[in-house]
């Protein structure tokens, strides 16, 4: 490696050293990770982003004066040393890829010093969140973090090596943009020159791409950094990235082949995990029915059964009205957990209705086969063994039954579907389970608006076979989208596109847009239309999450360098901050109080 450094050259990284080089004179360069002073002898572990290599400052084999420096140094001095790699004298670390050598220092350099860091730089820190997101820059220096960025840098690099060989062209789309209706809430950008305009940060390039498509560049990818003004979750940060594509010619096949052919490459390069191919892919109604959700978990079983025709005419009032109310009864089966006590069913029913649940009925089979249920009562013996037998329930399982309507009986059961798994274990983080969900409904019902909503977005194109569906039936109508999801996480998304322009039209007519407000907002892209545009289909990956799953971690926080926290600031640089008189001035903006 050919760094140089006030006359001194570091030979490589601590952890490049190995046994090959033993006898040979060498120069590292890094962070004292731990000193300790044994009176003759100082032992020193050298860090840096590849790992800790041990030095060895004995009197004799270094001056007196640098073995006084030696004595000097503490935790987080950076330094540079020279010396002979040796065999250890003392026990082999086996935890380290540099175990069973050490280095002779010769000669030491302290490049600077360190006060004592607010926290320990270790592994599996135990320090508080806060207190490391405030020191992010000494949080980031930690083994894990170091190896969550590598991982992500790697990722970035064989995402534009794959996509590159695919035919895409890399190119970057603005984000100082027009704020556009739909979607999240946007984070906007006063204008100077415009003052009482602005401009809003991309929510993703959906549209700047679809243009790239008029523009005939026929295979576009980007790695975009993307914001959306929502609440903030473990999987969710208010600036995230993209690996961004859209492809012309093409149909949902052919976006779904290049993109498996893009996992597997990626997981055999960087875990050396073999994802079989091609993906499952199931629709979003076999989604809702068997696993109440649109982003299954696949590493496991314990589907929902409908038995709503089982439990049709039992006295049971709770199941009656669900039916009654066009909903339906849906249970999951948690094997072996019929001794559950009831205080933890107790904490279970409450699990329930922060989904919306007004209850969880339940049915604990004993070993022998005698039944604990908080609804026997109401129904004959009968009713009860063939409400068993229709849940395969067999002695030992816990049947945990919803009863409402679709969407909230979907809700419950998929979020206790997960945490059943949780209990018992069942979420394996080396395995990896992937997804297609196809076939997503084009459009949601917003309660509080009223009105129809895209379910992905107002460019996706419908199923060719539900078109009349849109002017009869519109909620049943489907789309030409798909997400693609990993161990129950959304990884991905995207959808054919819209291309006419008269469909483009009833789509926004039928998402409450006059034709006058459609032009006003998006007439740039309708007007794109009229001059020749192709078919076209893409696909974005949330980066961020992608990167957490491959690296085993349980929010995007942890592979972002600076994230931010729960109410989108930053704790390091205290973003966002007041600004000056002046600078308010300049924009013609007036700040007023909040009520
Ligand atoms: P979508 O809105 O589904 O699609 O976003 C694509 C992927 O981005 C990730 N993602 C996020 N990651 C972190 N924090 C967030 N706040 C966040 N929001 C979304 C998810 C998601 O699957 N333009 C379309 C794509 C297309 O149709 O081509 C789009 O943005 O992993
Ligand atoms: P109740 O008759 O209201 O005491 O309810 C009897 C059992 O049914 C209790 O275990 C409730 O938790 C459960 N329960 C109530 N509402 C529902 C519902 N909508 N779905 C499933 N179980 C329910």
């Amino acid at each position: 490696m050919a760094e140089s450094m006030q006359g001194l050259h570091r030979t490589c990284r601590c952890a490049e050293v190995t046994t090959d080089m033993i006898g040979r004179e060498i120069t590292l360069m890094g962070w004292v990770q731990k000193a300790r002073n044994k009176g003759g002898i100082v032992f020193v572990d050298l860090r840096d982003r590849s790992g800790i290599m041990q030095l060895i400052f004995e009197n004799g084999s270094i001056d007196e004066e640098g073995f006084e420096k030696a004595g000097k140094l503490r935790s987080e001095f950076v330094i540079a040393a020279t010396g002979v790699v040796e065999k250890r004298g003392g026990a082999v670390n086996a935890n380290l890829s540099t175990g069973e050598i050490e280095m002779r220092v010769k000669n030491l350099r302290i490049l600077s010093e360190s006060e004592v860091p607010p926290f320990p730089i270790e592994e599996n820190s135990k320090t508080k969140d806060e207190v490391r997101l405030k020191y992010r820059y000494l949080d980031l220096r930690r083994p894990d973090l170091q190896r969550n960025l590598m991982l992500r840098s790697q990722v970035a690099m064989l995402t534009r090596e794959f996509f590159r060989k695919e035919g895409f062209l890399e190119i970057e789309t603005p984000t100082l943009c027009k704020s556009t209706p739909e979607g999240a809430r946007d984070y906007l950008v006063p204008s100077r020159v415009h003052p009482g305009s602005f401009y809003a940060l991309p929510q993703s390039p959906q549209l700047y791409k679809q243009l790239l498509m008029c523009s005939g560049y026929d295979r576009y990818i980007q790695i975009a950094r993307c914001y959306r003004d929502e609440d903030l979750r473990a999987d969710r940060q208010p600036e995230f990235t993209q690996i961004d594509m859209e492809l012309s010619f093409v149909d949902v096949d052919d976006v779904i082949d290049v993109n498996e052919r893009f996992l597997a490459y990626l997981f055999k390069e960087v875990l050396n995990v073999e994802v079989p191919l091609p993906i499952q892919r199931i629709t979003w109604q076999e989604a809702m029915d068997r696993y109440g959700s649109d982003k299954p978990d696949l590493r496991f079983g314990m589907e929902l059964h409908d038995v709503s025709e089982v439990v049709k005419g039992t006295g049971f009032a709770v199941f009656k009205n669900a039916l009654d109310n066009g909903g339906s009864v849906r249970g999951i089966n948690a094997q072996g957990q019929g001794a559950m006590p009831r205080k933890k069913i107790d904490k279970l029913v409450e699990f329930a209705k922060t989904y919306g649940a007004k209850g969880l009925a339940y049915v604990a089979i004993a070993q022998d086969g005698s039944l604990k249920s908080s609804f026997a009562k109401f129904m004959t013996e009968e009713e009860m063994d063939a409400l068993v037998a229709a849940m395969d329930g067999k002695p030992g399982d816990l049947l945990l039954f919803a009863a409402d309507k679709n969407k909230v009986v979907y809700d419950v059961l998929g979020a206790l579907r997960l945490e059943m798994a949780k209990q018992m274990n069942l979420l394996d983080k080396n395995v990896y389970r992937f997804v297609w969900v196809t076939e997503f409904p084009l459009l949601e019902w917003n309660e509080d608006e009223n009105r129809y909503q895209a379910m992905h977005h107002p460019f996706t194109m419908l199923m060719d076979e539900d078109l009349p569906l849109l002017d009869t039936d519109p909620g049943k109508v489907r789309a030409k989208a798909y997400d693609i999801v990993l161990n129950g996480n959304e990884i991905g998304g995207g959808s054919v596109r819209i291309h006419q322009n008269h469909i483009q039209e009833r789509m926004f007519e039928e998402l409450g847009f006059t034709r006058e407000a459609a032009y006003e907002q998006f007439g740039f892209l309708l007007d794109a239309f009229k001059y020749g545009v192709p078919p076209h289909a893409g696909l974005a990956y949330g980066l961020d999450r992608l990167v957490m799953l491959m690296s085993k971690m349980d929010s995007i926080r942890d592979v972002i360098a600076f994230p931010k926290v729960k109410d989108a600031s930053c704790l390091m640089t205290k973003a966002p901050g007041a600004v000056s008189g002046q600078q308010l001035e300049e924009l013609c903006l007036q700040i007023k109080e909040k009520e």
